[in-house]
């Protein structure tokens, strides 16, 4: 192959490949552990490049803190509030996680946004906040089936990254595209097309650097051909994240 073109199909050296687990509101701690039992081993064989983060309920985390010690997953949680501490029932703060070794944070999720009224202002002080305890966040945008046919998949994303990331460090940062219509469906997005509207995403940024996953049923059949794709640094995983042989096969994709 011609040089140019090797170099152009290759992704960055400089973008961080994420492969992340969200375990939504699934697992007990007895469930965790029993995870890790099936998945920590298969890490064996995991390239050494490849970054490796669990998202899984706050009642998992600080078992699974212990657990993963020494181990290279890194700890992740769902959702953080915007202040160090005060009247916010039900809420976590940044602070709170950092304590118990969280690393990274899902911010903006769309089952956030649909169900729990998370607006991109509340995005944006969650995002900015998970930074200021030196966490990373994994920003979540992406559009429904709605918007996709109506031709406004483009114009809701560059309107999300506007009002999400302002003020927001894209030096400690990962974004993840996540059409909705893809998520728990089966329904994949396409990886080619994937791959454009994550090139659209890129090129809003300040910073090209910032690694960007594709979310929306990911699984062991479909993985190589997403991490194919030469502007997808990683993957969100949900269902396919709670099993471990299943897990293990996404994160030792070929
Ligand atoms: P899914 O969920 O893999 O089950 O489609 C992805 C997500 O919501 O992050």
């Amino acid at each position: 192959m011609h040089l140019v073109a090797i170099l152009f199909l290759t992704k960055s050296p400089v973008r961080k490949i994420v492969i992340a687990g969200n375990w939504k509101m699934f697992k007990t701690q007895a469930e965790s552990l029993e995870f890790l039992e099936g998945f920590l081993p298969t890490l064996d064989e995991t390239p050494q490049d490849r970054e490796v983060v669990l998202c899984v309920p706050f009642t998992d985390l600080n078992v699974l803190s212990k657990n993963l010690h020494g181990s290279r997953v890194q700890l992740g949680a769902q959702n953080v509030h915007w202040e160090e501490s005060g009247a916010y029932t039900g809420e976590i703060s940044g602070l709170m996680l950092t304590e118990i070794g969280v690393r990274y944070v899902i911010v903006g999720h769309s089952e956030r946004r649909q169900y729990f009224g998370e607006t991109d202002y509340t995005v944006n002080l969650r995002l900015k906040a998970a930074q200021r305890f030196g966490l990373t966040p994994i920003l979540c945008v992406g559009e429904t089936k709605q918007q996709r046919d109506a031709g406004e998949t483009e114009s809701l994303i560059i309107s999300q990254l506007e009002k999400d990331l302002v003020d927001v460090d894209q030096e400690n940062l990962v974004i993840a595209y996540e059409p909705i219509w893809a998520i728990g469906t089966g329904d994949t997005c396409e990886a080619k097309e994937a791959n454009r509207v994550i090139g659209l995403i890129r090129s809003q940024l300040s910073n090209p650097d910032v690694p960007i996953q594709y979310g929306g049923s990911v699984k062991p059949n479909n993985i190589d051909e997403i991490m194919e794709q030469s502007e997808i640094d990683g993957v969100l995983v949900g269902g396919a994240s709670l099993e471990p042989v299943g897990f293990a096969k996404i994160v030792n994709y070929k």
